[in-house]
């Protein structure tokens, strides 16, 4: 059962990349939460299994990909046991829609900015007919990622600048007014300024429409300025979640504090940086057993080794997984 009245509740998911070599574990026992109206943000560096979480909300997980066990409540309907068209009719653009890692790269390259609009607004419309009304809505959509329609639409991506080709594909994702945009790194590959000013749009787009919004990326500092709370994810597990004044001021995982540390100063952050992330990334196949932060851990105790951290609350709504917090 939903246990909350939240637009999304991921609840115990595990989803396994199966192959005869292993399963790839990406997300394993996950617990997320999104309110209405909220800016949820998802941490955590390469390959820890953010963008597999993201494709179980809209159930397009790549093959071997396979949801094993948990359940994703959107609005309080269990999604992972919906038939695949209700999926397709009902909730993925309509409800839930989402900016893919690297979007803007894959724009049509020979077709104007406004044919790929309305050729996505007639296809999800079902209004073949209607030009003028998806020639409209484009001119509407663009206008409301700040930009201008007389120069944009009519233009090439090749034309655009990289924050522009940004801005058209969030555009794209509020095509059928969903209630949760799921953006996937959507500033990386922009320089700092246009970073920005991307995060300030969709902070804006956010409460104009009243949306929520799942934020994912490996860089912390990035969520600073718009997320209302963060989930650190590290090797396919979250390991602590809070209100963002919490995770920066009082970060209580090693791991999220080492993500913390490359903020202030190039030459401090980097150092500690490096003391605190030495090692190799986790093998999801086989990964570490109890803790599996424990073997780049600079505080490992042999208890982290051999058993699971529990969840610890710190405060409300403040939950870390890390035995140092345990008390024993
Ligand atoms: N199709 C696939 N088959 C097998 N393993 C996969 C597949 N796609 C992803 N993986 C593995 O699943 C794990 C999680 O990958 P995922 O792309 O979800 O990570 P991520 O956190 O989004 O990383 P990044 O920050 O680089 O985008 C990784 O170990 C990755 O190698
Ligand atoms: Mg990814």
């Amino acid at each position: 059962m939903n246990k909350n009245n939240k637009l999304l509740n991921i609840e115990d998911l595990r989803v396994y990349y199966v192959m005869s070599s292993g399963s790839v574990k990406a997300v394993d026992r996950v617990n997320l939460d999104i309110g209405k109206n909220e800016v949820v943000a998802l941490v955590g560096e390469s390959g820890c299994g953010k963008s597999t979480l993201a494709y179980s909300i809209l159930r397009i997980i790549p093959y071997p990909g396979r949801i094993i066990d948990g359940k994703i409540y959107f609005n309080n309907i269990d999604i992972t046991a919906l038939p695949e068209e209700e999926m397709r009719k009902k909730i993925r653009w309509r409800n839930i829609s989402m900016i893919f890692q690297g979007a803007m790269n894959s724009l049509n390259p020979v077709m104007k900015i406004k044919d790929q609009l309305m050729e996505a607004i007639i296809y999800h419309e079902d209004a073949i007919d209607d030009v003028e009304g998806a020639y409209l809505r484009a001119i509407d959509l663009i206008k409301r990622v700040g930009l201008d329609p007389s120069r944009v639409l009519e233009s090439y991506p090749h034309e655009l600048s990289g924050g522009m080709k940004q801005r058209v594909v969030i555009a794209m994702s509020l095509l059928l007014n969903p209630k949760l945009v799921i953006a996937d790194e959507p500033t990386t590959a922009l320089d700092v300024t246009t970073q920005a000013n991307i995060l300030e749009l969709l902070r804006d787009i956010q409460k104009e429409v009243g949306i929520s919004i799942l934020l994912i990326t490996h860089d912390l500092p990035v969520v600073a300025e718009i997320a209302d709370r963060v989930f650190v994810m590290y090797a396919g597990k979250i390991i602590e979640h809070a209100d963002i004044y919490s995770i920066f001021k009082e970060p209580q995982h090693p791991y999220t504090d080492g993500l913390i540390s490359s903020v202030p100063s190039l030459v401090e952050g980097k150092l500690k940086k490096l003391k605190i992330m030495k090692g190799e990334p986790p093998d999801l196949i086989n990964p570490p057993s109890g803790c599996r932060f424990h073997p780049r851990c600079p505080y490992k105790m042999d208890i982290c080794e051999k058993e699971e951290p529990p969840p610890v609350t710190i405060k409300e709504g403040h939950v870390v997984n890390c035995w140092l917090h345990v008390k024993r």
